[in-house]
């Protein structure tokens, strides 16, 4: 049964094909299509887009009133593994204690502790709030386990609801190792990287890398987690410049990594070597971070005018950010970064998509993840900041109720 939808006020597609019919810039880059209509086929395919007046028939027709209906969000960068309670950690910074990554311990033991049940209800119950917000896609990092057995559950709890798994063992150096990091980089990039590839856990790899002072990576412990992950045919993420003017964003750059997230701290050459990696390596920018850490928020603006390619994502996790909603990254990007809101929206579907190897536009031919806002406009995202607008478009239930 193919599906026709109407009553689209507003269309975001991201075709690129879509852009020449505008003046607007906004509208260019977004590819959209006013008063649309947009076909799917029984599978969950995109059959046919365009102007609600040239729609074709189908088996089935949905009217959506009037809404906005724009690409389902692709939050390409989370930590939703995990178990435990560190609002008290957050409620100390908002009154002077500086974030350094050392209460990534206590979510350690707390997930160490929960039974693979526990892990999987508290997984599901964060997909489903982040569906609720409009998001389709999510990338889940392992991170919180930190031996072989505790990294492989994290991984295959987080393989049930996608398959876009980041081994991220490199998270920082477990408590039990406090004494023997290099032998924790060994059990990384050897049997905890080993087992996971035998198992098919993951599709990247991923490694917190700041400035030897802190709980993360340094560059050369990086740079071993990294080709090892490479070598073992994974994809390539780096928590990169998040706390300092670490080596992260180079390093990334340098490896092809298909992203380099966080980016707070950006030397002028981290920008040129950003620039040079346009097309392989996209800078993600995570601001609900610097909202929960009290952190200068990076100027997007500047990195979108030097041609980085700009993605943004939740970084939904127990200590920096425990936020799971893209409009609530899209609002700040707008209100803080310098991002209008066609970009800010690009950044958290197209460009977000495009670091998990994924397209995200609305065409024929592609899945039909798309999110509708109770709102006639993408504008609406940013300006009606805070308010639950956006959701996932189920497209077998009835919207509107
Ligand atoms: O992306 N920076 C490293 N990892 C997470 C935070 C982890 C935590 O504090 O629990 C992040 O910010
Ligand atoms: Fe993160």
């Amino acid at each position: 049964m193919s599906l026709l939808l109407t009553g689209i006020a507003e269309l975001t597609t991201n075709d690129p094909a879509r852009a020449e019919r505008h003046t607007d810039p906004g509208d260019a880059l977004l590819g959209i299509v006013r008063d649309a209509a947009v076909v799917v086929s029984a599978g969950g395919v995109v059959e046919w887009v365009g102007p609600a007046a040239d729609a074709p028939d189908a088996d089935e027709r949905r009217d959506l009133g009037g809404r906005a209906v724009v690409p389902g969000f692709v939050d390409s960068h989370t930590h939703l593994v995990f178990a435990g309670d560190r609002s008290a950690e957050f409620a100390a910074r908002m009154t002077g204690t500086p974030y350094d990554g050392g209460g990534i311990a206590v979510s350690v033991a707390a997930t160490r502790g929960a039974t693979d049940d526990e892990l999987r209800r508290l997984v599901g119950h964060r997909v489903a709030e982040m569906r609720a917000q409009g998001t389709t896609t999510v990338e889940i990092k392992s991170g919180y386990g930190l031996t072989l057995d505790d990294e492989l559950r994290s991984l295959r709890v987080a393989r049930e609801v996608t398959p876009h798994t980041t081994f991220l063992g490199a998270h920082v150096v477990p408590p039990e190792f406090a004494s023997r990091r290099s032998d924790y980089v060994d059990l990384v990039t050897g049997p905890m990287l080993a087992a996971v590839t035998t198992a098919g856990l993951a599709e990247s790899i991923d490694v917190f890398c700041e400035p030897r002072s802190s709980h993360a990576f340094d560059g050369e412990e990086s740079r071993a987690v990294l080709e090892a992950g490479r070598a073992a045919g994974l994809a390539l993420r780096v928590h990169g410049n998040q706390l300092g003017h670490g080596p992260g964003v180079q390093l990334a750059c340098e490896l092809g990594a298909r992203s380099v997230d966080h980016c707070t701290y950006l030397e002028p050459t981290d920008v040129e070597a950003l620039v040079a990696a346009r097309g392989t390596t996209v800078a993600t920018l995570l601001p609900g971070v610097e909202f929960s850490t009290r952190s200068p928020y990076p100027d997007a603006r500047a990195l979108l005018d030097a041609g980085v390619d700009v993605a943004l994502a939740s970084d939904c996790n127990p200590g920096t950010c425990y936020s799971s909603s893209i409009p609530f990254a899209i609002a700040l990007a707008v209100r803080e970064m310098g991002m209008t809101p066609a970009e800010a929206l690009h950044a958290a579907t197209a460009a977000s998509a495009r670091s998990l190897g994924l397209e995200r536009r609305v065409a024929p031919g592609l899945p039909a993840e798309l999110a509708v806002l109770e709102a006639p406009s993408h504008l609406h995202l940013a300006y009606r900041a805070g308010v639950p607008i956006a959701r996932a478009l189920e497209l077998r239930a009835p919207v509107g109720g």
